[in-house]
């Protein structure tokens, strides 16, 4: 089942499963290990993957069967391309390649400043021309909203037509700063849970603590 809410002109969703919900508790249990952490962000990142990529641009063609000639579907070409955002975003890219394994992947390094809260970026591996791209671009912690709007902007900037971030969870502070500044882009959130609020450090309440030190075990 997915439950969509419309903030504005920016597509959130919210997918409510109870499988989603389920590896969710347990990724939030501050209990749980850094193998099981890993283990369920790509199952998680595999279901949401599957809602991500419903619009997922798409050929008919002929297809012979062992029986028959029939009308069959591919991927179009230019294939996806998949951006995980560097450190936690890896943590998200083979669930997500697991359903596009054609997707081309690029990298996004960024930063984001522990006072300003500001996000920067210290490497970017990706073509230089989206023209007509379909991008999806990986964040496990949708919290101020910084970092995956200059992320998005840059993809845009690039010429992608068609974005859709992929967060295990969001900040409705986040969703609204993205609403705000890429009002009226085509951007879509696909988020496993919107969250209560962020805390005066910028964690997500009640969240799952930091996505990158559960993931790498350095907390
Ligand atoms: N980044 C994280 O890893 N966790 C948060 O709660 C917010 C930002």
């Amino acid at each position: 089942m997915l439950a969509a809410v419309i903030v504005g002109y920016m597509r959130l969703h919210v997918v409510d499963h109870p499988l989603v919900a389920h590896k969710l508790s347990t990724l939030r249990d501050e209990r749980t290990d850094s193998p099981t952490f890993r283990r369920l962000t790509d199952e998680l990142v595999t279901l949401l993957a599957y809602e991500a990529t419903r619009d997922v641009r798409t050929d008919e063609v002929e297809i012979t069967t062992p029986v028959a000639v029939t009308q069959g579907t591919r991927l179009s070409y230019p294939r996806p391309l998949v951006v995980p955002i560097l450190r936690a975003g890896l943590g998200m890219l083979d669930g997500m390649t697991r359903l596009l394994p054609t997707a081309e992947v690029g990298f996004l390094g960024m930063v984001r400043n522990e006072e300003t809260l500001e996000a920067s970026t210290y490497a970017t591996r990706m073509p230089d021309d989206l023209s007509g791209r379909q991008v999806y671009v990986l964040d496990p912690m949708l919290a101020t909203g910084g970092t995956l709007v200059a992320a998005i902007r840059m993809l845009l900037e690039r010429g992608a037509t068609d974005v859709t971030a992929v967060v295990l969870l969001a900040a409705p502070e986040g969703v609204a700063l993205m609403e705000k500044e890429l009002a009226g882009q085509p951007v879509t959130v696909v988020t496993a849970a919107l969250d209560q609020r962020l805390n005066e450090h910028g964690y997500i309440v009640p969240g799952l603590g930091d996505a990158g030190d559960r993931l790498y075990g350095t907390a």
